[in-house]
């Protein structure tokens, strides 16, 4: 059995589902992600996890003890939030103590777990430090630091990098994860960024409108989405349009899918190439002409008007070396496995060779 469990949980404010039957299981150790647009649930779900809401219906499980009747407090969960929450007239170390406070920790031992906690994200020699004269990155790692000195059963994070710049919000979840990884707890992680969930997550539960669209690990969720709301907001998507010329190139590489409503494929499995060159069974070339060339250091979209539609083509560094320029005449080589259907539903269509 999973370690924690979430089983058919429902959430209804007034006037409002939250959450609609929403399962989850989460293992020892693993880092779970929770990944979805704003007002998806996210936050909703953790709290009740947490023990701050309760659900309307369903249950949730930890080490296999049905946590309906423990209270907050006594569910041995760390949790971390968006805004850093730290007390700005407490010292970093007594930030960090707070949390043992009413578990009646012996002095001595508050020392001692303290500074662990601290060390572990690399705050120990500002102990004595008032939170005010530190950096966000500086104030979420107290956060995190008090959250992991109460050694929790379960790790509970709600968007924790959101208030941080760029760069520091990509070299902190590197080492949220690093850390995650030597302290072994079951987490559970909050983001709307697909990047950030891709880059730290063992697995990625992506969320709409209060109910789960598909779990699975980065690779999976990034590369064989079940549903055209994940392939939409993982990643980039071209939708092909339809009509006669769709038909015409799906034709030509022998894929018939009769419930098809919607036909897409990633930037990154286009090329450009010469005329006549690559097409064959398993691609199809399609003409076009540039309409758009975006330059981004490592690599370049090139937005390619076709008779299926305007296509962005991603250039790697190697295809950089010769520009377009807009009204260039290009091929768009288009190969047959990369293609994605969906039906009607927008649930993924499974194409046969
Ligand atoms: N107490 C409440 N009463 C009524 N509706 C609520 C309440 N709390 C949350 N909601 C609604 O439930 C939905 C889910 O909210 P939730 O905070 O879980 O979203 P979220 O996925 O965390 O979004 P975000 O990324 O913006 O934090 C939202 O539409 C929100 O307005
Ligand atoms: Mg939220």
């Amino acid at each position: 059995m999973a370690y924690l469990t979430v089983v058919d949980g429902v959430k209804q404010f007034v006037g409002f589902r939250a959450l609609n039957g929403v399962s989850i299981s989460v293992e020892q150790g693993e880092f779970f992600t929770l990944l979805g647009p704003s007002g998806c649930g996210k936050t909703t779900l953790l709290r009740a996890i947490a023990g701050f809401n309760d659900l309307t219906s369903g249950t949730i499980t930890l080490a296999g003890k049905d946590l309906r009747s423990v209270p907050p407090h006594q569910r041995d969960i760390g949790m971390v939030f968006q805004d850093y929450a730290v007390f700005p007239h407490l010292s970093v170390f007594d930030n960090v103590a707070f949390g043992l406070k009413p578990r009646k920790v012996p002095q001595a031992e508050i020392k001692t777990r303290v500074a662990e906690a601290l060390d572990a994200v690399h705050l120990g020699a500002l102990a004595e430090r008032l939170p005010a004269a530190m950096s966000g990155g500086q104030q979420q790692r107290i956060g995190l630091a008090r959250a992991m000195v109460i050694n929790p059963r379960l790790l509970l994070m709600d968007e924790p990098l959101s208030n941080l710049d760029a760069k520091l919000r990509i070299e902190l979840r590197e080492e949220i994860r690093d850390i995650q990884k030597r302290v072994d707890i079951a987490t559970i992680y909050v983001t709307h960024d697909q990047e950030e969930a891709l880059a730290i997550s063992d697995r990625i539960c992506v969320m709409s409108a209060g109910q789960i669209e598909q779990i699975g690990t980065p690779q999976e969720i990034y590369g064989d989405p079940q549903t055209l709301f994940v392939a939409n907001f993982v990643g980039t998507l071209n939708t092909l349009d339809t009509g006669p010329n769709l038909e015409r190139m799906l034709g030509q590489l022998s894929l018939r899918a009769p419930n098809a409503d919607t036909w897409t494929i990633r930037p990154e499995s286009l090329r450009l190439v010469g005329e006549g060159e690559g097409a064959g069974p398993d691609h199809a070339a399609l003409e076009g002409t540039v309409a758009k060339f975006t330059y981004l250091g490592r690599e370049a979209h090139v937005l390619v008007k076709t008779d299926v539609g305007e296509l962005v083509v991603q250039l790697g560094a190697a295809e950089l070396k010769t520009l377009r320029s807009p009204g260039d005449r290009v091929f768009v080589l288009v190969p047959r496995d990369a293609l994605m259907a969906f039906d009607a539903d927008t649930k993924r269509i499974k194409l046969e060779d």
